[in-house]
């Protein structure tokens, strides 16, 4: 797993747009796509805000995702196993960084055809508690033509990613414009944020 977290944060240092594969393995992404349509189906996913905690204004024009926040008191095997390899990547993540992340939070996110969620920055204008910005795909067999890309605004130019499965999406939150493109199939993900509290 160490060469497969490097892999994320030697990318991330140098283009500031970390990308690995195969971050969460077949069986764990399998399990955790099952979980996110089983809280569809029970209507558990919810429409996102945006904004923080106090100031959340759902406007379908700017994003149109639903979500579902991971809780390890859901006593999930699959869910808490996502959390222990997120607790292993950010002591490595510390120890060879010295980042200092001391939380985080992450929410099963879906995008049904249509969806997208329009250029932004990840941390709240007055709330610096989010530092670096992750993102887990599980979208198996994802070509071009289903569109979704996650585009991120560099300075000079865009860079568009796919979000296949197994990918995963790690950069700083202050920093980079991103958005996500419309998609035109269910977009599935884990979408979190790792934070200095
Ligand atoms: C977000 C976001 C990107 C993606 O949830 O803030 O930008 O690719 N997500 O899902
Ligand atoms: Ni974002």
């Amino acid at each position: 797993m160490e060469k497969i977290f490097d892999q994320l944060i030697d990318s991330f240092m140098e283009n500031k747009v970390g990308i690995a594969e195969n971050f969460l393995s077949k069986d764990l992404s399998k399990h955790l796509i099952s979980n996110l349509k089983g809280l569809f189906k029970d209507n558990l996913m919810l429409s996102a805000g945006t904004g923080n905690d106090t100031l959340v204004v759902h406007d379908k024009m700017y994003r149109s995702d639903k979500i579902y926040w991971l809780d390890r008191e859901h006593n999930n095997i699959h869910e808490n196993s996502f959390f222990d390899l997120m607790d292993t990547f950010i002591s490595h993540l510390n120890r060879s960084c010295y980042t200092g992340i001391t939380g985080y939070e992450f929410h099963y996110t879906l995008y049904e055809k249509g969806a997208f969620y329009k250029k932004h920055v990840d941390q709240f204008r007055n709330n610096e508690v989010r530092q670096y910005s992750m993102i887990m795909y599980l979208n198996e067999d994802w070509i071009a033509e289903d569109g979704g890309e996650l585009c991120i605004h560099h300075l000079d130019h865009l860079q568009n990613i796919s979000p296949a499965s197994g990918k995963s999406v790690f950069f700083k939150s202050s920093e980079l414009e991103h958005e996500v493109l419309i998609t035109n199939k269910p977009r599935m993900s884990i979408t979190g944020w790792l934070k200095i509290n």
